[in-house]
């Protein structure tokens, strides 16, 4: 088992996992917290999450610069498989889904040294529907840490071999395959027929007829 650290309270498990790292502790190791007061999504959105309904934690690993591509999609489908929900989609790039409510977010942060990077994977999950906001929750009890484990054992193999090697399994679980869907990047929105995506994990759409490969921004519902 690696090293985790468990707060009461902590503004962001990720901040305070970066914390570590400058502090000299070895990765990797796990950042657990009862409260988070200033969690934080991608493109700098506040995370949302209350104690006894929502597990926030950050996974610090040492990963080959070349694995953050396709990090983000691999590691929701590490915790689809690990929920055991057949239910559950990824909504590309980051988000994992049910019942078209987000359940859960990935934010992966990292700083890199050559070859190799310090990486944390930040994992908010709500396990029961939020009483402050709507989202809706998995109805599931999840340990932090042995959801990690399950996730830093597939990371081998992932390491070793890809993203390509998930694409297809994580396609048959891509919201809005197949489907109309709105992409943002940068605050524009365009109308787009998803797709699926590269074997690189970036995401692959359709207008008027032609294939287009994104590596910004995000689906969001039509
Ligand atoms: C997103 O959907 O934009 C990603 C959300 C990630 C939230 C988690 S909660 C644990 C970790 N600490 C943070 O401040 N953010 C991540």
């Amino acid at each position: 088992m690696i090293s985790h650290f468990h707060f009461k309270s902590v503004d962001s498990t990720q901040d305070q996992a970066f914390r570590l790292i400058n502090s000299g502790v070895k990765l990797p190791f796990l950042v657990t917290t009862d409260l988070q007061t200033k969690g934080r999504g991608r493109a700098g959105r506040e995370w949302a999450s209350e104690p006894g309904r929502s597990l926030c934690f950050s996974l610090a690993v040492q990963l080959p610069s070349k694995a953050l591509l396709g990090l983000s999609l691999a590691v929701g489908f590490f915790a689809y498989k690990y929920f055991e929900i057949p239910e559950i989609k990824l909504k590309w790039p980051n988000d994992l889904m049910l019942e078209d409510s987000k359940i859960g977010g990935i934010l992966i942060e990292s700083r890199s040294n050559a070859d190799r990077a310090d990486v944390c994977i930040g994992l908010g999950i709500n396990l029961f529907d939020l009483l402050s906001s709507p989202y809706k929750g998995l109805k599931k009890k999840i340990n932090a840490a042995e959801m990690t484990e399950f996730i830093l054992n597939s990371l081998t193999e992932y390491e070793a071999l890809g993203f390509s090697k998930y694409r297809d399994a994580f396609e048959r679980q891509m919201w809005k395959l197949g489907e109309e869907a709105v992409l943002r990047v940068d605050g524009v929105a365009t109308r787009v027929q998803v797709n699926g995506v590269s074997s690189e994990g970036l995401l692959v759409t359709k207008t008027q007829g032609e294939l287009k490969v994104s590596d910004q921004g995000e689906i969001i519902h039509g």
